[in-house]
């Protein structure tokens, strides 16, 4: 989509969701000079504000949007401007109560909160049609607007009438009108579940509705996702008749599972999303920087590798929900500059100022109620606001990769959906970044793709548990591995089709001859189970032992594979548990049991170093350190960060190389104090 508007920016933007309306005008001018004082260039401004946009129905007052507008354009920074369709106003949902959202019990949530509206209601899409194009006639060629944050963090569903007449209409276009098709696709002759007719279908879920037609309840995530992108593009087209040249984002909320954000994708000028992890510092949590990278990665590839924004991230801890854990010194500029590692030209954070009531009056701020710029949070924001001022020429700049982690959402839905073969959490989420993290660790890129995305720009794909195969993937998964991909899958995958219906041949069946094996049957071990997976001395891979398997361990025969590690120590005997296949120019691994770090670890570094993939620094880095890179028109950067508890030393790079934050050529090597980053441009 070339012909769309672009966010060109020359230097990072450091900013944060700025509420003036809580507060008197004499209080603007002193946020702009503080915000002068933490090197903030942009403001996020109208998110949740339309109560103050329109007091009664049709009844707007711009004016003091206006002066903010004026206030911020004259202090030189630029704005982002919020559609305020995430928060309804009371009188709105006392007029038209079709636009409140109902509960999957099927009662009409009653005003409040936020992100409370149905998806669906005719009356709120020109509800917000209307404001948005109010905001854009005013604002949309102002100068000092460079984007607009549509909404915020679309998610939830709707089980009002309207959505289930909308969910059957969707249904029936699905499947061209054919009932049968549709029954037939979701087994309905199981338990009599049998339609006979389109107006028999209610949308599936729990407390009351149905539960056990697996098919059905995929089809109401897709549903919804389809509902939200045409939500999405409803507020879009209101924006773009009075400037189609404005570029237009939301921001996503990472591996979210409410919606598929690569149906989003296409239509967001710029990728951004939320983040908060979770972070622990003692013990140090490595585990969650990774995770942290991983959805960073994601949005990255989400935007096809090209920079993103960080649009929220929280400036004083971490995460504030459920645990307000302050972030310890270092901490703060480490997750900023992480974000900017992986690809981020923004560093921007909910909230500016601390808001005196409401949910979130004790949630951390740039500047919290009765503080000052001389607090802790000011001066770690002023600290990443002087980094990213002197990482200007990072903007723009990209990350390729050689390596692609598969996470799909039919995938996950479906995992999530199925009855087995445990009940709860099967871990697909877990099992992904379980996979990431060696090649986090060792410095290698990663791009987080879909089922649908292109395989062949890459050399090593890691599929594990792709339990729903959409037609047509297998094929792509032959053609790749034949033009010399390498393609790592697990158990648990190609079990059922688009549809949730399990494959004819029986599991596995459609990659069965790719990777010269066949799938048998799962075993769901209980915990004090522990069958191993044995390497002989001299294997493939180089990593030898037994490792132990945590869980699922699946029986396979081997048709026409090598056998890379066998069962050991249980009723399997020595059955083949981990095989590759050699095919055209490339290779199939399948890795029939789940194992944990001790063999993930040294069997995916060993396949990384087989294939001689690229890590993005030359000198051994040690553990805990990871090494980021992304290349600009004129540059090359290296983002080095020590997420361990202790000081890490490292080699210089081999091309010579002037460390940004300090202006330092980099002579004698790096030291990383705990949480420490460094950031090389090589010359
Ligand atoms: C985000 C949301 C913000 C704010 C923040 C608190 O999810 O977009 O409006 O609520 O969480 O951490």
């Amino acid at each position: 989509m070339s012909d769309r508007p672009a966010l060109r920016l020359s230097r990072l933007l450091h900013g944060a969701d700025y509420y003036p309306e809580q507060w008197p005008a004499d209080v603007w001018a002193e946020d702009l000079r503080l915000m002068d004082e933490v090197r903030m260039n942009s403001t996020t401004l109208g998110v949740f504000a339309w109560t103050e946009l329109e007091r009664e129905e049709g009844k707007y007052r711009f004016d003091w949007l206006d002066d903010v507008f004026e206030l911020i354009n004259s202090n030189g920074k630029r704005i982002i401007l919020a559609t305020p369709s995430a928060a309804p106003p009371a009188w709105m949902s006392r007029a038209y109560p079709e636009i409140l959202r109902t509960g999957p019990d099927r009662v009409r949530r009653l005003h409040g909160n936020r992100v409370n509206f149905c998806w669906t209601s005719p009356v709120y899409r020109e509800k917000v049609r209307s404001i948005n194009e109010q905001l854009a006639k005013r604002y949309g060629h102002h100068p000092a607007l460079m984007l607009w944050h549509v909404s915020n963090e679309y998610g939830g569903e709707c089980f009002c009438e309207l959505c289930a007449q909308a969910f059957r209409e969707w249904l029936k276009a699905r499947f061209e009108g054919n009932l049968e098709a549709m029954n037939q696709a979701h087994w309905t002759r199981f338990w009599s579940h049998r339609y006979t007719d389109w107006s028999q279908i209610d949308i599936p879920g729990n407390p009351y509705g149905e539960t056990a037609n697996q098919g059905l309840s995929l089809e109401f995530k897709r549903f919804t996702t389809d509902q939200i992108v045409a939500f999405y593009r409803a507020e879009v087209g209101a924006l773009r008749k009075h400037n189609a040249s404005v570029p237009v984002t939301t921001n996503l909320m990472g591996f979210y599972g409410g919606l598929d954000p690569w149906k989003l994708a296409p239509y967001l000028d710029v990728v951004g999303w939320d983040s908060y992890p979770q972070f622990r510092d003692q013990p140090i949590d490595v585990r969650g920087w990774a995770k942290a990278a991983l959805t960073h990665d994601l949005t990255r590839s989400l935007g096809g590798g090209k920079p993103w924004l960080l649009m929220e991230c929280s400036p004083s801890s971490s995460n504030w929900y459920p645990v307000m854990n302050l972030k310890p010194p270092g901490m703060h500029l480490f997750e900023t500059l992480q974000a900017v590692a992986h690809g981020s030209d923004s560093v921007l954070y909910f909230q500016w100022r601390q808001s005196r009531g409401g949910q979130e009056k004790f949630h951390g701020a740039v500047v919290a109620t009765g503080q000052d710029n001389t607090s802790r949070v000011f001066s770690d924001v002023s600290q990443t606001g002087s980094a990213l001022d002197s990482l200007s020429a990072v903007a723009g700049s990209t990350t390729t990769s050689d390596v692609a982690i598969l996470y799909d959402w039919d995938n996950a839905w479906a995992i999530d959906g199925a009855c087995g073969p445990v009940q709860g959490n099967k871990r697909y989420f877990e099992t992904i970044l379980d996979q990431y993290v060696p090649f986090w660790e060792a410095g290698i890129s990663v791009d987080v793709i879909s089922q649908e995305c292109e395989f062949g720009q890459y050399r090593l794909v890691l599929a594990p548990m792709l339990y729903l195969l959409r037609d047509g993937t297998a094929e792509r998964m032959r053609q790749f591995v034949e033009g010399g991909g390498v393609l790592l899958t697990t158990y648990m995958t190609a079990w059922a089709d688009e549809h949730d219906l399990t494959f004819a041949g029986g599991i596995f069946s459609p990659l069965a001859e790719l990777f010269g094996i066949r799938v048998e049957e799962l075993d769901a071990l209980y915990p004090e189970q522990k069958p191993c997976v044995v390497l002989p001395r001299g294997s493939h891979f180089g990593v030898e032992g037994a490792f132990e398997v945590l869980g699922f361990a699946e029986r396979i025969h081997v048709l026409d594979a090598e056998v890379v590690g066998s069962y050991g120590k249980f009723w399997y005997g020595e059955e083949p548990a981990i095989t590759r296949r050699f095919v055209g120019k490339g290779e199939a691994i399948y890795v029939g049991a789940r194992l944990g770090h001790d063999f993930n670890e040294p069997f995916l570094n060993s396949l990384a170093a087989s294939l001689n993939l690229r890590r993005n620094y030359d000198a051994p880095t040690p553990a805990g350190v990871t090494v980021q890179r992304r290349v600009g028109r004129e540059s090359e950067f290296l983002f080095l960060m020590n997420a361990a508890d202790k000081q890490a030393h490292l080699a210089p790079p081999e091309r010579p190389a002037v460390e940004i934050l300090s202006g330092k050529p980099v002579s004698h090597g790096i030291t990383l104090p705990p949480y420490g980053v460094a950031v090389l441009r090589l010359e």
